[in-house]
């Protein structure tokens, strides 16, 4: 069903992106990094899925969102390690093989335990394992796939973070037989994760294949709407179709979320999607509260920019009058980076935009 508001895996779930999905699997064939960037909501794990489903060749799947709710724990980390890899051992049992007799390995059927105090089970050996299994599987590579993988960032190890960038790069030299694709946002990945724009960083002119998804156009949004409604063989007014777009511009992941409401209220009118508009503005509430738990400050920041001011100075000005105090440079620099990061915020020319219209909304109203 298009308006399904879980990640999609199979293509004929799937409007459109044809392009997107030719593109990365042919990326995943021919190179050892592809990046699939792309703002929240976009459609990214979706995309990832159905190019995985459709290879056919062993994969690995990661969502590292899991850790956000446990702390980016060593343990917590170890545990989504366990399960990709048993759901990858209920498919392609052979890999098994692979994995019996590693110290910190436990196998009970398709069930694969890592034991995170193993100081020798390291994610590097992990990876040199798949690497063997996968030079026999079909197609001679398996694909190991971090969706999100900007939360890598954060995983501390025993003896602090863990260099993720180390670790790539060390796989891109060392082990040919494996496929990498890390989804994300593009400032997170590429400037802060990976810090491919940085001489020092390990993976520092090593080619690295970028994917990009970006939001429908208005035809195709329009178009997405009514050939979801009639899936569930309602016809909507062009009015009802129009406002809809108005309201999350051509961001799928609300799109469908506002599609899915409306079948299920089975009420096409404008009130309904008002209605909807409240319940999603309280999702965003709770994803921004998150963000604000670490500094109220973003909530200022985002109500600047919200009421269209949009350069660096403007920003810092307004928020310095509603805290009643200055602020430094830097501290308002590094606050505004964050939201870059999450892809909260947008720089466009040099100006500021929050990237999401609901999100604009809400953020007009702290
Ligand atoms: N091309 C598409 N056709 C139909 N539905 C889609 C499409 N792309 C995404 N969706 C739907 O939009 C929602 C968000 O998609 P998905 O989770 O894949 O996006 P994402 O970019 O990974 O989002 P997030 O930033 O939350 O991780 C889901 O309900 C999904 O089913
Ligand atoms: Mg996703």
């Amino acid at each position: 069903m298009l308006f399904d508001p879980k990640p999609k895996n199979q293509r004929s779930d799937l409007f459109d992106r044809e392009e997107e999905i030719k593109e990365l699997k042919e990326s995943i064939l021919k190179v050892p990094i592809t990046l699939l960037l792309g703002i929240r909501r976009v459609g990214k794990t979706s995309v990832l899925r159905v190019a995985l489903n459709e290879l056919k060749t062993p994969y690995l799947y990661l969502d590292l969102r899991v850790l956000e709710g446990e702390g980016y724990s060593k343990v917590a980390f170890y545990r989504l390690l366990s399960e990709a890899f048993s759901s990858t051992v209920s498919r392609w049992g052979r890999l098994i093989n692979y994995l019996r007799g590693v110290r910190g390995v436990e196998v009970h059927g398709f069930r694969v335990e890592l034991d995170w105090r193993e100081e020798s089970l390291t994610l590097t050996r992990m990876l040199n394992n798949l690497n063997r299994f996968g030079e026999e599987a079909e197609g001679g590579f398996v694909v190991v796939a971090f969706d999100e993988a900007q939360i890598l960032r954060y995983l501390s190890g025993g003896k602090g973070r863990v260099d993720f960038g180390n670790i790539l790069a060390y796989a891109y030299d060392n082990l040919p037989n494996l496929r990498f694709v890390l989804t994300g946002s593009e400032v997170g990945l590429l400037l802060n994760t990976l810090r491919l724009d940085d001489a020092s960083s390990p993976l520092y002119g090593r080619y690295v294949k970028i994917v990009k998804l970006e939001r429908f156009s208005k035809e195709k949004s329009i178009e997405f709407l009514v050939r979801g409604f009639e899936e569930a063989g309602m016809r909507v007014g062009d009015d009802i179709l129009q406002k809809i777009y108005e309201k999350v511009d051509g961001v799928v992941g609300w799109l469908a979320y506002f599609g899915f409401s409306m079948i299920e209220s089975r009420n096409p009118t404008v009130e309904a999607v008002n209605e909807v508009a409240e319940k999603a503005l309280k999702l965003v509430k709770e994803e921004l509260d998150k963000v604000f738990r670490r500094s109220r400050y973003y909530a200022y920041i985002l109500k600047a920019i919200s009421l269209d001011i949009s350069t660096w100075s403007g920003i810092k000005r307004a928020v310095e009058a509603w805290l009643g105090r200055p602020l430094q440079n830097a501290q308002i620099t590094r606050l505004i980076e964050t939201l870059v990061e999450l892809s909260i915020v947008e720089k466009r020319n040099g100006y500021y935009a929050i990237s999401d219209p609901l999100i604009a909304e809400y953020s007009r109203t702290l």
